[in-house]
């Protein structure tokens, strides 16, 4: 059994997702940890509905600290999944699981990455610039904001009626349909 910690600091849908697709038996994959860094984060509910033990983390200790090596090693964490998760991940944290650290991007990555490149920033400058089309990154993460190895894309179309809200929609959407699933390829290699 592979332990899987989920790193997300929203509403926590896509979190809410790859729970329920992990949590019956024949899955060799366990959600066994969710690492938040805002007490009233709505992912914590999700967390606490399903009795999945949190960990709320502070900044200061992240970055500059012990990244909670001690804690993710006590709970015997594998794999580390950012649903949602805005921090910069460590080096330390980097190094300690290599190519064990995905995140999911609400764009067609190179395009729309980067620092503040999140939630509705990303929707509203993809429909500013009136793009035909967007979609969703899977990769790896290193130490750059949204440059690790690509491992999964999808797109969808944005019609002339898109605004950033009916895109966010289409989006979460592709993300909830694809990402447990390319987790779950990813952990079972
Ligand atoms: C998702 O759109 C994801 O791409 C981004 O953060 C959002 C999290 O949404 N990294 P939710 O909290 O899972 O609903």
């Amino acid at each position: 059994m592979k332990k899987l910690a989920i790193f997300a600091s929203g509403t926590g849908s896509n979190a809410a997702k790859i729970i329920d697709f992990f949590s019956v038996p024949e899955k060799q994959i366990q959600v066994a940890l969710i690492v938040c860094n805002n007490s009233n984060a709505g992912v914590l509910q999700i967390a606490s509905k399903n009795f999945i033990p949190t960990l709320i983390i502070h900044k200061e200790q992240f970055i500059n600290g012990n990244a909670y090596l001690p804690q993710l090693k006590q709970l015997e964490i594998d794999f580390i999944v950012l649903a949602g998760f805005l921090w910069k991940i460590p080096q330390k944290l980097i190094e300690a699981f290599p190519n064990k650290i995905i995140n999911i991007h609400p764009a067609l990555l190179p395009k729309y990455g980067g620092k503040g490149m999140y939630g509705d920033n990303v929707h509203k400058a993809v429909i500013e610039n009136k793009e035909t089309q967007s979609g969703i990154t899977i990769h790896f993460v290193n130490e750059q904001y949204d440059e690790g190895e690509i491992i999964f894309q999808t797109s969808c179309n944005i019609d002339e009626k898109d605004t950033a809200k009916t895109l966010a929609k289409k989006i979460h959407e592709l993300e909830h349909k694809h990402f447990s699933k390319v987790i779950e390829q990813i952990i079972s290699k």
